[in-house]
């Protein structure tokens, strides 16, 4: 089985970077790539201040910290992934975009290499089709975010072999996850069921039954959720959302997962949620407690 010590990350957005932190953290050598600069930038200021208030709370040591921060490397050139044992990626959420990457890193990276995708929902049996590697392609579906959240769901695409899943499963372990295991099916466990949630709530709103607020707080009260469901499609970011209801209406061919016609339009008008300032909610004029 390989052992990862060497670890790339492709995405330095929201998922990209919590996942890079995890592994610094946890004695894995990392680099971290986004083709954007600013991304990169962004992601390591915003890894920086996530530690050092770690440190000031005393949840770590100076010591920890200072030895993650160094194992980090962040770099716009796919080519330095040469040696890593194990690279996740983490990108716009788009079967053809993320192909496209695997094809690059098929070339780039060792023949004992793992490629792992955090995909939200797209088949791992075709990602892995556009590799010379399928028994080394898997799913390692972080949560949002991925530094708090206690669970990554591994999705077995139909040539992973038993090896990958181990060492996918034993990194895993090691930053202190619980793991679950998925065939590669439509959204996978977690995305079957929460998507069409959150999809039913925008329907919700779209077709006038109540206001934002009252839909988060009925099924925050109502179902004791931390959070409402249109907040976390604002956390999740819309885009994502709708990209992977698409994926559940066209893999499982049902019109009940047909995206609402108002999580489009938002996308169109690029009210991607948090990450943008404004989605469902406006994070500029509105008072929303910070989540992440
Ligand atoms: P994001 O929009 O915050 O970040 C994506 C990053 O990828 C951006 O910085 C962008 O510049 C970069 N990028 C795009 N195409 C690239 C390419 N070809 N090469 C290098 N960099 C590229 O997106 P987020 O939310 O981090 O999502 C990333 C992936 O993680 C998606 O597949 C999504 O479905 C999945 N995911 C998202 C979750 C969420 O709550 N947002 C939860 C779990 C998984």
């Amino acid at each position: 089985m390989v052992e990862i010590n060497r670890m790339g990350v492709i995405g330095a957005g929201q998922m990209g970077s919590g996942i890079a932190q995890l592994a610094a953290l946890n004695g894995v050598d990392v680099w971290l790539h986004d083709s954007d600069v600013e991304a990169l930038t962004r992601a390591r200021n915003s890894i920086s201040k996530n530690i050092e208030r770690q440190v000031s709370k005393g949840h770590l040591t100076q010591d920890v910290a200072h030895n993650a921060l160094r194992r980090l490397r962040c770099t716009c050139n796919l080519e330095d992934f040469g040696s890593v044992d194990l690279v996740v990626e983490a990108i716009v959420e788009s079967e053809d975009v993320k192909k496209n990457l695997f094809v690059q890193l098929d070339k780039i990276v060792e023949g004992s290499a793992i490629l792992a995708s955090n995909t939200s929902s797209i088949s791992i049996t075709r990602l892995a089709s556009a590799t010379t590697r399928p028994s080394q392609v898997i799913g390692m579906h972080f949560m949002n975010p991925p530094p708090v959240m206690k669970l990554v769901e591994i999705i077995r695409g139909a040539d992973t072999s038993d090896d990958t899943y181990q060492a996918t499963r034993c990194l895993a372990e090691r930053f202190g996850k619980t793991v679950i295991c998925s065939n590669d099916y439509p959204g996978f466990i977690v995305n079957r069921i929460l998507m069409p949630m959150i999809n039913e709530a925008f329907y919700t709103l779209y077709t006038g039954v109540a206001s934002k607020e009252d839909i988060d707080t009925g099924m925050k009260l109502g179902t004791n959720h931390p959070m409402g469901p249109l907040e976390l499609a604002d956390f999740i970011g819309l885009d994502v959302c709708l990209s992977i209801m698409k994926v559940l209406h066209i893999g499982l061919g049902d019109s009940r997962y047909a995206p609402c016609p108002l999580l489009v339009q938002y996308v169109d008008a690029g009210r991607l949620g948090r990450k943008r300032g404004i989605g469902v909610y406006d994070y500029n004029t509105e008072q929303k407690e910070t989540k992440s």
